[in-house]
């Protein structure tokens, strides 16, 4: 689904030097797979779902969005985010909000609302579609912003830390909500967390990025079951990955501590 190939990103200060954020990443993401990216702050996380999502060009390197679909490979491919802050509509109700990319993209109002409504239910929030964004809690605007992402049915969800803003405790359940969703609907998800457990807990891959400028430091496959709850996290495999991820994230977190 995603073939990117020797992705560099170099910002270029008007004053202050130039800060280069990527270099020479490689990322190869199968159809229906969940990766998670992990690695310390300002490492070019967000850069590359940015670059990812078309959002920002990179300074060199290739993307392959689709690759081998064959007579498809022309068809756009669809991407959804979800960023930490939500960016939600403050002036639009529950439901116009996750309508609003199917209005977009030129779905008939009756459909997309019935749409809607029923990725309203998906997430709880049955009987909400009438309130306003900041009627909900954090917990409930997260869930929000997941049904109006998934409700485009995306081939490409690129999630930016978005439960990065939550409690510990709200963050559990929209772990696990995110979980069920993925589990029924297997879209390619590239999520960025700061989080081993919420990495380990959601991904059949997490790659870990090194200090800035961000490469791939390791790439690891995560054999745990599915459908997974939250119980894994006691298993002992579990602590195995958790303990294998920090190794190769604690030397690259002191080096950004450095850098800064
Ligand atoms: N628009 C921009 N202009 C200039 N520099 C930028 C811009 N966007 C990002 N950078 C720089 O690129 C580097 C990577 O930033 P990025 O936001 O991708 O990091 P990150 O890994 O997402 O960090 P965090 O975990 O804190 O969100 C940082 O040094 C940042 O200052
Ligand atoms: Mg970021």
């Amino acid at each position: 689904m995603i073939v990117a190939h020797g992705i560099s990103k170099a910002f270029v200060g008007r004053k202050a030097a130039s800060v280069v954020a990527l270099r020479n990443v490689d990322l190869c993401v199968d159809r229906g797979t969940f990766v998670s990216l992990i690695g310390p702050s300002g490492c070019g996380k967000s850069t590359l779902l940015r670059i990812l999502g078309g959002l920002e060009r990179p300074s060199s390197g290739t993307i392959d969005m689709a690759p081998g679909r064959g007579a498809d490979a022309t068809e756009t491919v669809k991407t959804a985010f979800v960023f930490q802050d939500h960016s939600l509509f403050p002036w639009l109700t529950v439901l116009d909000n996750v309508a609003f990319g199917l209005r977009m993209a030129g779905v008939p109002k009756a459909v997309r609302r019935e749409r809607a409504r029923m990725w309203l239910a998906r997430v709880g929030l049955a009987g909400f579609e009438r309130h306003y964004p900041e009627e909900l809690s954090g917990g409930m605007r997260q869930r929000l912003s997941l049904a109006r992402a998934f409700v485009t049915d995306p081939d490409i969800l690129l999630m930016d830390e978005p439960m990065g803003s939550l409690d510990a405790q709200t963050r559990l359940l929209v772990q696990e909500d995110l979980i069920r969703l993925w589990e029924e609907t297997r879209k390619t998800v590239l999520l960025v967390t700061h989080s081993i457990d919420e990495a380990l807990l959601l991904g059949d891959r997490v790659v870990v990025m090194t200090a800035r400028p961000g490469q791939v430091k390791l790439d690891l496959r995560i054999e745990l079951g599915r459908p997974r709850t939250m119980a894994i996290t006691g298993e002992r495999a579990f602590g195995e990955l958790k303990a294998k991820i920090w190794e190769a994230l604690r030397d690259e977190v002191e080096r950004s501590l450095e850098l800064t």
